[in-house]
C-alpha cells in the first residue's frame, strides 16, 4: 500500500471529495456539498484536510476550533480503501492541527443509524458522552 499524504483541501479536489462523501454515505438528502465546501474555505480552511494516495484523494476530514472545543465533521474514506488506516490517520492529522490551535478537547456527532462507526472512534480514544445533541437552523 503506497504512502498516504495528508494536505489541506485544494480547489481541484472538489469532484473527488464530493464523490467520497456520496459513496461513503455522508451526504443527507438535503445536504449541499458544494456550499459546505465553499463555507469551510472561508473559516479555518487549513483544517479541511484530504488524504491522497498515488495522486488520488481517498479520504477527507473537516475540523474546526471554536475557541473552546474542536469539532470534526465530514470524516469519510473511499469505500474502496476503507480498513487501511486512512480514517485513523486523517483523525490524527486533524487532532494535531487542533492542538496546534490551542484546542484541549474535540467533539464529534454520529448520526443515529450510523452507530457502527462508534467502534472506530473508540479505537482512536473517543468515548460516548452523556449529552443530548441539539441544533437550530439559523437561516
Ligand atoms: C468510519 C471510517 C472513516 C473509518 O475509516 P477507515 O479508514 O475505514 O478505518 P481505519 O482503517 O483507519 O480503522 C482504524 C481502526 O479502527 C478499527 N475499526 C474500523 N471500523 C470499526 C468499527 N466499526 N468498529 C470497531 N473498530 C473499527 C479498524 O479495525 C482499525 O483498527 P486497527 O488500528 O486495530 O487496525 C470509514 O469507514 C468511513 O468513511 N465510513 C463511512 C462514513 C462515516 O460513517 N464517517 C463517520 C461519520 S461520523
Amino acid at each position: 500500500v503506497s504512502e498516504l499524504e495528508i494536505r489541506p483541501y485544494a480547489r481541484q479536489d472538489e469532484a473527488a471529495v464530493v464523490s467520497i462523501w456520496k459513496r461513503s454515505g455522508l451526504l443527507q438528502p438535503t445536504a449541499d456539498a458544494a456550499r459546505d465546501i465553499r463555507d469551510k474555505l472561508e473559516v479555518q480552511p487549513e483544517m479541511f484536510l484530504v488524504g491522497v494516495r498515488s495522486g488520488r484523494v481517498v479520504g477527507t476530514v473537516m475540523a474546526g476550533y471554536d475557541g473552546h472545543r474542536g469539532w470534526i465533521h465530514y470524516l469519510g474514506v473511499d469505500p474502496d480503501v476503507q480498513g487501511e488506516q486512512v480514517g485513523a490517520k486523517l483523525v490524527e492529522a486533524a487532532e494535531e492541527r487542533l492542538v496546534e490551535a490551542g484546542c484541549r478537547k474535540v467533539n464529534l456527532q454520529v448520526r443515529a443509524g450510523n452507530e457502527k462507526v462508534v467502534g472506530f472512534y473508540r479505537r482512536l480514544g473517543f468515548s460516548v458522552e452523556d449529552r443530548v445533541s441539539m441544533g437550530k437552523r439559523l437561516r
